[in-house]
C-alpha cells in the first residue's frame, strides 16, 4: 500500500464512540503497511447535503454549486487510489453521515448514460476512479443487513467504476484479533461484483403478499413523507406520493404531508416530524434513488424515526410502504433501497406493506403532474398510474401492496417495446435532453466532459 493515497471516510454519528476500537485498529493497519490515511471525520464537518439541482453536471461541470467541505471530499475521493467507508451498518445502508457526503459524489460521472454490465450508469467522467472497500460495524449479528451493506457497495463500486471492491462487516463485541484479521483481509480481497440478477432478486415475490394479516382498524390516518431534496424543481416523488395519498384520501383516509427536507434540518421541524408520526398509522415513504441507496435525508429520517420509536410505548404498530423512482430505466436498480426500508420496518416493528420502484423517473415525469398537457412529448405513464392503483387499493384496505403493482411498475413505457429497446432509446433521448439545459446555462457540449479534478499524473 505503500504511496497509495487512501481517503477514509468516518461515517460515525454521534453516540457511535464505542465504535472507535474499530477504527483505530483500522488506521494501524494502514500505518503498518506504510500507507497514511486522509481521515474524514463526517459529523465533525460542516457540510451542505445534494439539493438534486444538477448544477455540477449543467452549471459548473464535475464541480458542486456548493463551495464546501463537500467539494473538498469529491476531489480528495476521485483523486485516491483507495476509498474506505467506515460505517454502522444502518437497516443493511450506510449511515447518514455517510449518505450526506456520498451524495455529493454526482459531480464525479458524466450526466450522460452508456451500457455497463447490461444495465444503464452514467458514463465516467475521469479514467481512473479509486479502488472501493466499505467497513460495515454492527453491534449485533444480523445476516440479512450485513449482505444488504455488502451488496451496496458493489453497486457503488460499479457506477463509479472502481476498478476493484471489497466490504466486510465486523461485529464490535468481537475480539480485536478476529477483527483485525477481517480488516487485513478486505483490504487485499477483491469481491464479486453484484450484478442485476443479484439486485433484482431483492423485490417483492408473491410470497411476500401471504406474510402481513391486515390492518384492523381501516380507513386510518396516512402520512406521506417525501425524502425527495428538490427546491429548485417539483420533484417526481411528490407527484407520485401525492397520487396515492389523494387515492387514499377517496377511500376516506385522514391524509397529511410533509417533506423531509423541510422537517428534518430545523429545530422546530423535528418535533412537528415526531408528532406527525405519532399521529399516523400508514407511513408512505417517497424518494429518489441516489447512489444505489437512500438520499441522506430520507436515511436521516429512519435514524430519527428508530430513535423516536425506541423512546415510546406505543403498542399498535405502524404501516409502512415505501416507493422508489430512479434515473436509470431499470425499475429494478431501487431493490437494495427498498430492502433496507423493509429492514428498518423489521427492526422497528412496524409492518412492511412493500414497495414500489419505478425506473426513468426523470424522463418519465421529471416532476410533470401525472395526467395533463404538460406531459407532451414524454414517453405513457398509463402502467405508472394503473400500478399506483393496484397499490393505493392494497394500502386502502391494510394490506400488503401486491406483485402485480410490481410488475406494472417495471414495464416498458411503450407498448410492445422490448426492454433492450427501450434502454437504447432511453439512453439516446436522454444523452440529447442535458444539451440545450447545459446551453442554457452558457455551458458548451465540451464543456460538460471537465474534468476539474484530473491529476497530470496518478
Ligand atoms: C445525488 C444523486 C444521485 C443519484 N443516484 C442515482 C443512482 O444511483 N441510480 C439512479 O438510477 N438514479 C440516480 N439518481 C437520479 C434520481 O434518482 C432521479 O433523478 C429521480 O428521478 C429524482 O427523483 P425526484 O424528482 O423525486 O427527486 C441520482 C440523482 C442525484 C441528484
Amino acid at each position: 500500500m505503500l504511496n497509495r493515497k487512501i481517503v477514509l471516510l468516518d461515517g460515525r454519528g454521534t453516540g457511535d464512540e464505542d465504535l472507535s476500537p474499530v477504527l483505530d485498529i483500522i488506521m494501524n493497519e494502514l500505518e503498518v503497511s506504510g500507507a497514511a490515511a486522509q481521515l474524514f471525520p463526517l459529523r465533525e464537518i460542516k457540510m451542505g447535503s445534494c439539493i438534486g439541482c444538477f448544477g455540477c453536471w449543467l452549471k459548473t461541470p464535475g464541480i458542486c454549486l456548493e463551495p464546501d467541505a463537500g467539494r473538498d471530499m469529491a476531489q480528495a475521493v476521485v483523486q485516491s487510489d483507495l476509498t474506505i467507508l467506515f460505517t454502522p451498518v444502518t437497516f443493511g445502508g450506510y449511515s447518514s453521515e455517510i449518505k450526506k457526503s456520498q451524495d455529493r459524489w454526482l459531480p464525479l460521472i458524466l450526466p450522460d448514460f452508456g451500457i455497463y454490465h447490461g444495465e444503464v450508469h452514467h458514463l465516467p467522467r475521469y479514467s481512473q476512479y479509486p479502488r472501493l472497500v466499505g467497513i460495515g460495524i454492527q453491534r449485533q449479528p444480523n445476516k440479512e443487513e450485513a449482505n444488504l451493506f455488502k451488496m451496496l457497495v458493489g453497486r457503488n463500486a460499479l457506477n463509479f467504476y472502481a476498478p476493484t471492491y471489497a466490504a466486510e462487516v465486523v461485529l464490535s463485541t468481537d475480539a480485536p484479533d478476529r477483527i483485525r484479521q477481517q480488516i487485513q483481509a478486505v483490504l487485499v480481497r477483491n469481491d464479486n461484483f453484484p450484478l442485476s440478477q443479484t439486485i433484482r432478486e431483492l423485490l417483492p415475490t408473491t410470497e411476500m403478499a401471504k406474510v402481513h394479516p391486515p390492518i384492523e382498524r381501516v380507513p386510518g390516518r396516512a402520512l406521506l413523507l417525501v425524502g425527495s431534496p428538490k427546491v429548485k424543481s417539483p420533484s417526481t416523488s411528490a407527484v407520485l406520493g401525492g397520487y396515492v395519498l389523494n387515492q387514499l384520501k377517496q377511500r376516506g383516509w385522514e391524509t397529511e404531508s410533509l417533506t423531509l427536507r423541510g422537517n428534518l434540518l430545523k429545530e422546530h421541524g423535528l418535533a412537528e416530524f415526531c408528532t406527525a408520526i405519532d399521529r399516523t398509522n400508514l407511513i408512505l415513504l417517497v424518494f429518489p434513488l441516489y447512489i444505489d441507496s437512500l438520499p441522506f435525508l430520507v436515511m436521516k429520517s429512519l435514524e430519527v424515526m428508530a430513535e423516536h420509536f425506541s423512546n415510546c410505548s406505543e403498542k399498535n404498530p405502524k404501516r409502512l410502504f415505501a416507493l422508489a423512482n430512479n434515473g436509470f430505466p431499470e425499475a429494478y436498480q431501487n431493490a437494495l433501497a427498498l430492502a433496507i426500508c423493509q429492514r428498518f420496518a423489521i427492526d422497528t416493528n412496524m409492518i412492511w406493506l412493500g414497495g414500489l420502484a419505478m425506473g426513468a423517473g426523470e424522463a418519465l415525469f421529471g416532476g410533470l403532474p401525472i395526467e395533463g398537457t404538460e406531459r407532451a412529448g414524454r414517453p405513457p405513464v398509463k402502467h405508472i398510474m394503473q400500478a399506483l392503483d393496484v397499490a393505493s387499493a392494497a394500502l386502502g384496505n391494510g394490506q400488503i401492496v401486491p406483485p402485480e403493482a410490481t410488475k406494472l411498475m417495471a414495464k416498458t413505457p411503450i407498448p410492445f417495446m422490448p426492454f433492450r429497446l427501450w434502454q437504447w432509446l432511453f439512453i439516446k433521448m436522454a444523452n440529447q435532453h442535458w444539451r440545450p439545459l447545459a446551453a442554457a446555462n452558457q455551458v458548451g457540449e465540451q464543456e460538460l466532459f471537465a474534468q476539474p479534478y484530473a491529476e497530470v499524473e496518478k
